[in-house]
């Protein structure tokens, strides 16, 4: 038996690698995603002479090189829509509230540090947006040390974000004023400068498993936008645990516009503004 063009995975095939990506990533994914999920997997099939999607759940699951293959198969099942200045009303939370009361607050106890993270950075257009937010605030000179990192659980999206060239669509919403300050022109597109990547970091990391971030600094501030649409309430819960664990007392959480808490966790507290919505870790 031989792969057919348009190869569909069968019910019970879906059933396990569905099973296997909710395990391994907390992604869920229903059925409406059995022909999208075959289409990009035939071509490892292909590459891998697997005949069938069975053989290829085996592979991934128990073969020896299928840690190996995992890095390519979260490429293949994750979304990464991103583009720099995302969702407005929440930078502008971020801008005009967030960082002048952390400024206020790190003054007072003589501790010149903020550390961000993105979790679920993608290809690194959020880092690099917070990381020129915190440039352009004003309120930060020399003298304080700033960290946006982003951990991302696709080793493709890390290696973009810190190749950080960018096209087209990633600059949607982007100010020419800031484009021109904080990027250098490379044929079409545009580099991220020496004054942004200075102040910025990429992991590759799981979002489920975040024991190795756990004991570093504390965070300031954690944005994790457009991630929890694709997990379980229950995947949810758990990671929100561990946010609270990293942050500060006090720390801030953003998430994507349509995505909420309530129902989830009461370890933080919602605070309303125009057009958004910012968490505070409950004292
Ligand atoms: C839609 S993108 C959002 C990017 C960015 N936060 C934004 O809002 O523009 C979702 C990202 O979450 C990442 N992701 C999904 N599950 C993850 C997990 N378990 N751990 C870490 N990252 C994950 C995906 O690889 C993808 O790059």
């Amino acid at each position: 038996m031989s792969l057919r063009e348009n190869q569909i995975m069968q019910p019970e095939e879906f059933r396990l690698l569905r099973e296997f990506v909710a395990a391994e990533f907390g992604l869920l994914m229903d059925e409406g995603r059995v022909a999208y999920l075959s289409s990009r997997l035939l071509p490892r099939l292909r590459e891998l002479h697997l005949e069938t999607f069975m053989d290829y759940y085996t592979h991934l699951k128990f073969s020896p090189r299928g840690g190996e293959e995992l890095r390519q198969f979260i490429s293949l099942v994750t979304n990464n829509e991103t583009y720099f200045f995302r969702e407005d009303a929440q930078l502008q939370v971020l801008a005009g509230h967030v960082i002048p009361l952390l400024k206020v607050r790190k003054q007072r106890d003589g501790e010149r540090k903020i550390r961000i993270y993105s979790a679920g950075c993608s290809s690194g257009e959020e880092v690099y947006t917070i990381a020129m937010i915190l440039l352009e605030s004003g309120h930060f000179l020399w003298e304080w040390d700033l960290m946006v990192s982003g951990i991302d659980v696709d080793p493709l999206m890390i290696k973009r974000a810190q190749e950080g060239v960018y096209c087209g669509r990633a600059f949607q919403s982007t100010p020419q004023q800031l484009l021109d300050k904080y990027f250098s022109r490379v044929g079409d597109c545009y580099r991220v400068k020496n004054s942004l990547r200075a102040i910025t970091s990429f992991q590759q990391g799981n979002l489920l498993t975040l024991d190795p971030f756990l004991g570093k600094e504390p965070v300031d501030v954690i944005f994790c936008r457009n991630v929890f649409i694709y997990f379980s309430d229950d995947t949810t819960r758990k990671v929100v645990e561990s946010f609270a664990n990293l942050l500060e007392p006090d720390g801030y959480l953003f998430l994507g516009h349509s995505e909420s808490l309530s129902r989830i966790s009461s370890l933080f507290q919602p605070s309303r503004h125009p057009g958004a919505i910012v968490y505070s870790k409950r004292g």
